[in-house]
């Protein structure tokens, strides 16, 4: 009986404490999210006020042009986002800083790495220090060798001309509309699959669905990008925890690619990787864990399909509104063509037409694909302009907003004109800290020459042979839809001809 009594009473104690101790946890944790609550959302300036009640949407089509206009708005080019916890800056100068001159202070960061950490797990976008060191190493000389550059060159002449012109041509005959921007997509994909693993998904054929792998991508992508914007992470981390929601579509999506990818490098080792050019067999000589490769591989599958769709849409949306600058355009594709042997413009022809060259960097001016990209400051600094920023800051550059700066490219930087990037008929490049369209510094895109070889290949063969007519009003200004790199909402609907005087 005592024995009982005695149990008795040492379960209460044990479930008394039990309960005192997740009380008190709960009073803390009440107490932190206070003082977090008051710091994020009480900051009463007028900037933190119209994004706190999402006041700016009744001037502004997209966040990013209403971050334009603070930042032409502001004496330095720098504005502060106290809600946000967020110091963005369209300052050259600072932009410099942060990713050359002081670039140890301002790393990607664990807050980044944490919101795209199950999508991009330990690949070169989501990691910093000696791991992001290894994978620049690998990639950069990889990418700088002749041979992949040929290889990739192959790739995609073979996917403009076995797949991307036939598909216009049956287009202009059938007179069938056509998304451009789904059409660059398609083909931006297809590219970047051959050219990362030697995969060819097939995706330019328009009767066949997008690839579950092409789907399961952009769903990651964009609920990654969702997490980013909730309005704090425990939100996201909460919903992830329980597996419900957006984070349980996004790990639904995360599990289809990593089937996928461990299908693909079972294949390639099987294959042999000896003998394949392909991005996959490279890195499979140095590494042999395959989680690592999914992470490497996946964050070129990134970088490689959406941003080169989002630039070449942006680029053809500009064209329809400036028929002049096709013009131009035509005039020295076709003075290349007259001249080169068979009547074929080879890669070298494609390199030295600087107008076509101005051009494509013109519209990424107005149209980066990358709109901005954040760091995280790891110790307080001030800023070249002044601007200070404490440990923990999230420090952002605005390459949209620099684009449309008039300090930064004079009165006429809403116009779309290639010639300020010639001088003498030769294409004249600006520092990257001036348009940090492919980042600059340090971390400079690894793959930009790859990029500006594959757009230059599909604008210079498309507009030699084919002409586009928008179907419905389009808006020098487009709405764009949330993801990681800009996507034109609506996407790029047209009309194909085929020129009359081409054979
Ligand atoms: C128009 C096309 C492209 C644009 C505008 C672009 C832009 C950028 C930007 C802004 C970054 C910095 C991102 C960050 O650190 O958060 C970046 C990094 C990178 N890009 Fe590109 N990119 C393009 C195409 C490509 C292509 C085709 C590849 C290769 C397949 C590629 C591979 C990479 C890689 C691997 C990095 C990470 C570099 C590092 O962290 O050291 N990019 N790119």
């Amino acid at each position: 009986m005592e024995k009982e009594t005695l149990q008795a009473q040492l379960s209460f104690l044990f479930f008394s404490f039990a309960v005192l101790f997740s009380l008190l946890a709960c009073l803390l944790a009440l107490i932190h999210m206070s003082k977090w609550w008051r710091w994020q959302w009480c900051c009463s300036c007028s900037i933190c006020e119209a994004y706190v009640t999402a006041s700016w949407v009744s001037e502004h089509r997209n966040l990013s042009d209403w971050y334009t206009h603070l930042l032409r708005s502001s004496p330095t080019g720098t504005i502060h986002i106290h809600v946000l916890r967020n110091t963005i800056t369209a300052n050259p100068a600072n932009v410099e800083y942060m990713l050359k001159t002081n670039f140890n202070n301002y790393p990607k960061g664990k807050p980044f790495s944490a919101i795209l950490g199950d999508f991009l797990g330990q690949g070169i976008f989501n990691v910093d220090g000696d791991q992001w060191m290894f994978q620049r190493k690998l990639a950069a000389a990889e990418m700088a060798s002749p041979v992949f550059r040929a290889f990739a060159m192959k790739i995609v002449s073979s996917e403009v001309i076995q797949r991307l012109l036939p598909l216009l041509h049956s287009a202009a005959a059938e007179k069938q509309q056509l998304d451009l921007q789904d059409v660059f997509r398609r083909f931006a994909f297809d590219c970047i699959c051959k050219i990362s693993f030697g995969m060819d998904p097939g995706c330019l054929e328009l009767s066949m669905p997008m690839s579950e792998f092409a789907t399961a991508f952009d769903r990651a992508s964009m609920l990654s990008a969702r997490r980013a914007a909730a309005p704090a992470p425990v939100v996201w981390r909460l919903k992830r925890l329980f597996n419900v929601g957006e984070e349980k579509e996004l790990r639904d999506a995360i599990r289809m690619i990593d089937l996928l990818a461990e299908a693909v490098i079972r294949q390639r080792r099987k294959l042999g990787v000896s003998s394949s050019n392909d991005l996959l067999s490279r890195f499979m000589a140095s590494i042999d864990n395959d989680r690592y490769l999914r992470d490497i591989i996946v964050s070129f599958m990134l970088a490689g399909r959406d941003t080169i769709s989002s630039a070449l849409t942006g680029f053809f949306l500009l064209l329809l509104h400036n028929p002049h600058v096709k013009s131009s355009i035509r005039h020295e594709i076709d003075a290349a063509f007259a001249s080169a042997k068979n009547g074929n413009a080879s890669l070298d022809r494609i390199r030295e037409m600087h107008y076509v060259h101005a051009a494509l960097y013109e519209s990424m001016r107005l149209f980066p694909p990358v709109q901005f990209d954040s760091k995280f400051c790891i110790g307080d600094d001030t800023l070249p302009d002044g601007a200070n920023v404490t440990k923990g800051t999230r420090v952002t550059y605005h390459a949209y907003a620099m684009g449309r700066m008039e300090d930064v490219w004079g009165p006429d930087c809403n116009e779309f004109r290639p010639e300020r990037w010639l001088n003498n008929g030769r294409f004249v490049p600006v520092s990257p800290f001036k348009y940090p369209v492919f980042q600059g510094g340090i971390r400079v895109c690894v793959g930009k020459e790859m990029a500006l070889m594959e757009m230059k290949t599909v604008i210079v063969t498309i507009l030699r042979s084919f002409d586009f007519g928008a179907v419905r009003e389009t808006s020098g200004s487009p709405k764009f839809a949330p993801g990681l790199t800009a996507t034109f909402a609506g996407g790029l609907p047209v009309l194909v001809h085929k020129r009359d005087h081409v054979k």
